[in-house]
């Protein structure tokens, strides 16, 4: 029963190997033609799309961006179709902004309010939180977080509240001056990694802030949340393709990542539990002392008042006006950081919101709360960490700039307050020029659009990712030139007055716009004026180090060593004739 090839074709069992191939091969063709098709037929009924690059079915663009820098391949699109173009990343319809007018322009609109749909944080997030929500949680999450952080001391407006928040903040500042002073000692050539007590110190005056707490430096539940967090910012990158191409979360290395990530969130949130019950039971019982210490008061006032009424007023039961008593008119009623004495002043996010915990509402319910107690951790601390690892590495490597600085530093005291910084324009400009030049959050973080509309000439469509890409916009050439120069001057005018060119966004834009930008700037100052204050930084003799950065959701130094020289600690004085003393 042995027979040859052309046998099975006569006997038609070739013709059904042909017509199965035929009944495959077809639709895998076609499929792809058709639906490309409909895609830009659609585009035409409704308006053009932004011009942009080519990409592959179902993968777009994402293969030939660089997963380790796509801050740059971006770059390098913008640089060919402009200032807005479009591309598919997996199958997310991805448009990329690389002028500031235009994110101005787009993040200002209600329809831009939207967030990305990307796998891994909507995933992991499940719309909680502030910064991945949407709709009506993220409004209100934004609305209370920004009243919050201000009632915290977060405002510009010099008051008692924001030395409030400058003291907790210059603590945490004087930590670190303190831990480098120790380790730069103890090491060898005063060689020392400036991260590990830039993490502990600036990540305790958010733990302060936030929770209410800080941790000492060997507390195992906070070197658990450092890691996860060192590792995390890196796992959770805008262009990681899991966001994308949500079915590659089997390959063996993403189902890694992926578990890493869960895990860490699910430890965090019975981390963050234990916080939430002790800080429960401190806030009862300081709400229970605030209303006894009112009564007191209330009754001292009574009695106060009942002495010090004319006696013929208590005869006759004479009430006397407020305006009448010269004491109460006395009360400078124009400062609206008046203690409000009604009312127990929380300390920290966590008993805001715990005074208004309402297990019901999506609100307020517990999985709002945890998620925006880590969102305000990861916000506060990821950015202004490696904004400030850049400043300190950029001014050890520009010993002119750096000299500058040491100028203006050592005629004040040894811990500088707000006050003595602020005025000194050209610190400023370097840490502005610091988050121009590595800016932290290169892509920003996505928005979404969540309806199809028209700008200008283009039609943005329904879900579509709204990328700012903060990268370009900054390393521009005509708003910046040469712009791998490091250069505070261009924040300068030729007075030395501080003036920066609008298309500097390191905050981003519109109704979405970094919340912490003041308690940022407060951070950075202090940090930047004490620490140089202190310290004269070089890189050790014969170091390089790579200033291209690890791109995660921010973008951060590679581990390095600084060599830290104690500066003196006494004020030095410029006399008239310009000599300079010591105090
Ligand atoms: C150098 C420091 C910082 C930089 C460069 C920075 C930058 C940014 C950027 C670019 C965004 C995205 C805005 C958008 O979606 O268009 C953002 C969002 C956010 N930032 Fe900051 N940030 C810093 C510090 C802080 C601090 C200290 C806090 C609070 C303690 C904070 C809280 C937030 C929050 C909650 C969001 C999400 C806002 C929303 O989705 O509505 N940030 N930040």
């Amino acid at each position: 029963m042995t027979g040859t090839i052309g046998d099975l074709v006569h006997t038609g069992w070739m013709s059904s190997v042909e017509s199965l191939y035929v009944t495959l091969l077809v639709p895998c063709l076609l499929i792809p033609v058709i639906l490309y098709l409909c895609e830009h037929r659609y585009d035409d009924i409704l308006g053009v799309s932004p011009p942009g690059p080519w990409g592959l079915p179902w993968l777009g663009y994402l293969p030939f961006l660089d997963a380790r820098a796509p801050h740059k391949s971006l770059q390098a699109l913008a640089k060919r179709y402009g200032g807005i173009f479009e591309l598919k990343m997996g199958r997310v319809r991805t448009v990329v902004l690389s002028d500031a007018a235009l994110v101005r322009d787009f993040f200002r609109r209600e329809v831009m309010t939207g967030r990305a749909p990307l796998y891994l944080t909507h995933g992991i997030m499940g719309g909680y939180g502030i910064i991945c929500a949407q709709g009506d949680i993220w409004r209100h999450a934004r609305r209370e977080t920004s009243e919050w952080l201000k009632a915290l001391g977060m405002t510009r407006r010099p008051g008692r509240l924001r030395a409030r928040l400058e003291e907790r903040i210059g603590r945490g500042v004087d930590e670190c001056v303190r831990l480098y002073e120790a380790e730069a000692e103890k090491s060898c050539g005063s060689e020392l990694n400036p991260q590990p007590a830039l993490h502990h110190t600036l990540g305790n005056i958010i733990n302060d802030l936030v929770f209410g707490i800080t941790y000492k430096q060997d507390d195992p539940d906070w070197l658990y949340l450092q890691r996860l967090q060192e590792e995390g910012v890196k796992l959770i990158g805008v262009s990681g393709v899991v966001n994308f191409l949500p079915w590659l979360r089997h390959l063996p290395s993403n189902e890694r990542n992926i578990r890493f990530l869960l895990e860490g969130k699910a430890k965090t949130h019975a981390i963050y539990d234990r916080i939430v019950d002790a800080c429960a039971q401190r806030l009862n019982e300081k709400q229970k002392m605030f209303r006894e210490r009112q009564e007191l008061r209330r009754q001292e006032k009574l009695l106060e008042e009942q002495r010090s009424q004319p006696a013929e007023e208590q005869e006759s039961g004479q009430e006397s006006r407020p305006e009448d008593n010269e004491e109460y008119t006395d009360v400078d009623l124009s400062d609206e950081d008046e203690i409000d004495e009604d009312e127990y002043e929380p300390e920290c996010i966590l008993e805001h919101f715990l005074i208004h915990r309402d297990r019901e509402s999506q609100l307020y319910c517990d999985d709002q709360l945890r998620h925006l107690l880590a969102d305000l951790f990861g916000a506060g601390v990821d950015t202004s960490l490696a904004t400030l690892r850049w400043f300190l590495l950029y001014l050890a490597r520009e010993q002119r700039c750096q000299r500058r600085l040491h100028e203006l530093l050592l005629p004040l005291g040894p811990t500088p307050t707000l006050e003595e910084l602020e005025p000194l324009t050209y610190l400023r400009a370097c840490i502005s020029e610091t988050l121009r030049i590595r800016s932290v959050v290169p892509l920003g973080i996505p928005h979404g659009s969540k309806q199809n509309f028209t700008m200008g000439d283009y039609h943005i469509k329904r879900g579509s990712m709204i990328v700012s890409l903060q990268w370009a916009i900054h390393m521009d050439p005509e708003a910046f030139p040469e712009p791998e120069e490091f250069r505070p001057e261009r924040f300068l005018t030729p007075d030395g007055a501080y003036s920066a060119p609008p298309q500097f966004i390191p905050f981003s834009a519109g109704n979405r716009m970094c919340p912490g930008d003041e308690m940022a700037r407060m951070m950075l100052t202090l940090f930047a004026g004490r620490i140089l204050r202190r310290f004269h930084l070089e890189l050790p003799p014969g170091c390089e180090v790579d200033m291209e950065g690890e791109s995660g959701i921010t973008l951060t130094p590679p581990p390095h060593k600084l060599r830290f020289t104690k500066l003196p600690l006494v004020e030095l004085r410029e006399e008239p004739d310009g000599t300079v003393s010591k105090d």
